[in-house]
Formats: structure tokens, C-alpha cells, sequence
């Protein structure tokens, strides 16, 4: 597990959120194929349904989420969490961009359909900004572990590159929507439900993409310790609002 504290964040009540994704949005990875060898059709295999969904999940218009985040920075008369807030989801697009370009070079056809970002999407409107920021979180932290997984079990050094740039920008996502969180207040009750809706998505995932996350040197019992690992951090952030080293 990765330590939120290797951000170097600072004082996150004086952490400009805006120009870090203004930053990172013109310092954009630019994955080189140079290198980039035949993968063999057990390695496609293998790779690739997990990254068709993935491809789906990271990329959104984020509608729903910019007008909560409207919402409250209109009521709490702070404009730079919108603005935030759309350098967070031009990030996230450009998530989903890096794995199409991936698949792209490899021919593989986007899913019109994944049955994961179907429950993400339906589970994310479920309330406002709070539900919605809970589940992205959740799933940002699962996505932690499979981008590890799946650096681990490709040869491909463009994939690769991909999966540490993903890493960088989820473990920057996570101290965001935590530090929101922490923003927005939350109860015993909460924590306890985000738990439960980690244990029960990081379970899912596990069982949808189980080759990759074993391939990668995963087991279920390392996935789970990884993901409520991070989901603690996250926890700790939302109650402080500082990141402890
Ligand atoms: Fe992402
Ligand atoms: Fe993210």
C-alpha cells in the first residue's frame, strides 16, 4: 500500500487544487510505442477485458458531479472548488484517454457497456455531492491496486508508464475528494457505510477481474488489506483534514 503522505501535500486547508490539475494537465504523459512489443493473444486476454472496463469507468462528461459541485461552491461562496472540480474530471477523461490510445494501438474495440460502471454510475447519483464523492473515492482506491496489478503482470513498457501515471494522479484524487469529505462533515454512521461499500465493491472487483489481480501478484487477502489500508487513510483525512505521516 501506498502512503497518501508521500503526496507532500502540505496544509491541504491551503492546497491550490486548481493549479495542481492545471499542472498536471500540461505536463501530460505521452506514451511512447516505441518499444512496444506484439503482445500474444494469452497476454491480451488477460490484460484487456479488465482495461476495456476501466477505459469506460474514467471516462464521464461528470454532468452530475459538476452541478453538485456548483451547488456547493455557490452556497459556501467557494469558486475555486468548481473550478476544481473540472480540472479533477479533464483529468479523469484523460485517464480514460491514455487506455483508449492503448487499446487503440492494440485494435481493441471500447465496451459500449460495462456492468461495474453501470452500478458505479447508478450508485454516484444515488444523493448529492457527499454519495457522489464516497464512490468515486471507493472505487479510486480499488483502481490503486488493479493499476498495480497491472503494471505487474504486462511487458509492455507503455502500459506501464500508463499504470504510474494513474497511480500518481489517483493517490492526488484520493487526498482531494477526502479532503472534501472532511469539508462536508460526516457521522459514525457514514464511516461505517463506507466500509461496508468498500467491502463490497473491492469483493466484486476482485471477482470480475481475479486473472489480472493474480497475475499481478494479488491475492484476495492482499486486495483487501490494500484497499481498507487506503480507505483508513482516507478516513483519517475526512476526520483531521491533514494527511498523518
Ligand atoms: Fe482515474
Ligand atoms: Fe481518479
Amino acid at each position: 500500500m501506498i502512503s497518501l503522505s508521500t503526496l507532500s501535500l502540505g496544509d491541504l486547508s491551503q492546497f491550490d487544487w486548481t493549479a495542481c490539475f492545471e499542472h498536471n494537465h500540461h505536463h501530460r504523459l505521452q506514451v511512447d510505442f516505441s518499444k512496444e512489443p506484439e503482445l500474444t493473444l494469452q497476454e491480451k486476454r488477460l490484460i484487456f477485458p479488465s482495461i476495456q472496463s476501466f477505459q469506460k469507468g474514467e471516462a464521464s462528461e461528470g454532468a452530475f458531479l459538476l452541478r453538485c459541485a456548483k451547488r456547493y461552491a455557490d452556497s459556501h461562496q467557494a469558486p475555486e472548488y468548481l473550478e476544481a472540480m473540472k480540472g479533477f474530471v479533464r483529468e479523469e477523461n484523460q485517464h480514460s484517454g491514455y487506455l483508449k490510445k492503448y487499446m487503440d494501438y492494440h485494435h481493441i474495440p471500447v465496451r459500449s457497456r460495462s456492468f461495474l460502471d453501470s452500478i458505479f454510475r447508478l450508485l454516484r447519483k444515488t444523493g448529492g455531492l457527499k454519495s457522489e464523492i464516497i464512490v468515486l473515492v471507493t472505487a479510486e482506491m480499488i483502481a490503486l491496486s488493479y493499476y498495480r496489478a497491472l503494471a505487474e503482470c504486462t511487458v509492455s513498457p507503455a502500459l506501464k508508464s500508463i499504470c504510474r501515471q494513474m497511480l500518481k494522479d489517483e493517490l492526488l484524487h484520493i487526498a482531494f475528494q477526502s479532503y472534501t469529505l472532511h469539508k462536508l462533515k460526516s457521522c459514525p454512521l457514514e464511516i461505517l457505510l463506507r466500509i461496508l461499500l468498500m467491502e463490497i465493491t473491492m469483493t466484486v472487483v476482485w471477482l470480475s477481474m481475479k486473472n489480472v489481480f493474480l497475475a499481478g501478484g494479488y491475492s484476495y487477502r492482499r486486495l483487501a488489506a490494500d484497499c481498507l489500508g487506503y480507505l483508513n487513510q482516507s478516513i483519517k483525512i475526512t476526520e483531521s483534514g491533514t494527511i498523518s505521516s
